[in-house]
């Protein structure tokens, strides 16, 4: 029998993290647990609710009472939120802008990560995010960290919009550096390699290359 591993996947937007870890968990009949959409999800009832992104004790609230569950079905990763099926409104740009603001707040950051740990506990799960392997699990048995240049990420994002709204490609880059810049220089748990995670630049490899290598260093670490 092989352990089941906890296998975090980090790094910065756009570097392939949902589209590698989904397959990954896939391939190893792993749970897969995108931890981006929970701070969107903490985001999307803060703009409905007119909260104000700068209220700590709002926020928390907002994510220690929120309900959230994930649901996989033919290949598409579902979030209800309080029973509501969010996964499209979570993608809206507003979102992505206003979850970015979210998760620089510590309190917002320590419930979620509390539940985080909760659905990783059985270990069997692939968790993707920006501080998997340096908070939410220290001792996760293989930590990976995705890279790739700006301008690539930029354009897979691009292409993964599909024409649904009226972005230019610039736009989208400009806009995805400063989530970066907000994400790495914010003061808690800012995005940062684990000192044990194993770093894969994706700049010229395929999804499914990425896949191969995580899953081989996954048997390793099984064994
Ligand atoms: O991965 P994503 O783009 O769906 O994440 C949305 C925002 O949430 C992003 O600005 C970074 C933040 N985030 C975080 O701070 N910690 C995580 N573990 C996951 C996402």
């Amino acid at each position: 029998m092989q352990r089941r591993l906890v296998i975090a996947i980090d790094g910065p937007s756009g570097a392939g993290k949902s589209t590698v870890a989904r397959s990954v968990a896939q391939r190893l009949g792993y749970r897969f647990v995108e931890s981006g959409a929970m701070y969107r999800a903490v985001a999307l009832l803060a703009l409905r609710n007119k909260t104000s992104l700068e209220d700590d004790r709002a926020l928390a609230k907002l994510a220690e009472t929120a309900a959230m569950r994930f649901e996989q079905k033919d290949g598409v990763n579902y979030l209800f939120l309080n029973g509501e099926d969010v996964t499209e409104a979570i993608r809206s740009p507003e979102v992505t802008d206003a979850s970015s603001i979210v998760s620089t707040h510590q309190e917002v950051r320590n419930h979620l990560v509390k539940s985080q740990q909760e659905m990783g506990s059985e270990g069997g799960v692939v968790m993707e995010g920006r501080d998997i392997g340096t908070r939410v699990f220290p001792n996760a048995e293989l930590k990976i960290f995705l890279t790739g240049s700006a301008e690539v990420r930029a354009s897979r994002r691009y292409r993964e919009m599909d024409g649904k709204i009226a972005t230019a490609s610039e736009e989208v880059l400009r806009d995805m550096a400063e989530r970066d810049r907000r994400d790495q220089q914010r003061k808690v748990s800012p995005l940062v390699a684990a000192e044990d995670a194993i770093m894969i630049d994706t700049t010229n490899l395929t999804a499914d290359e990425v896949v191969e290598k995580i899953i081989v260093l996954a048997g390793m670490r099984a064994q």
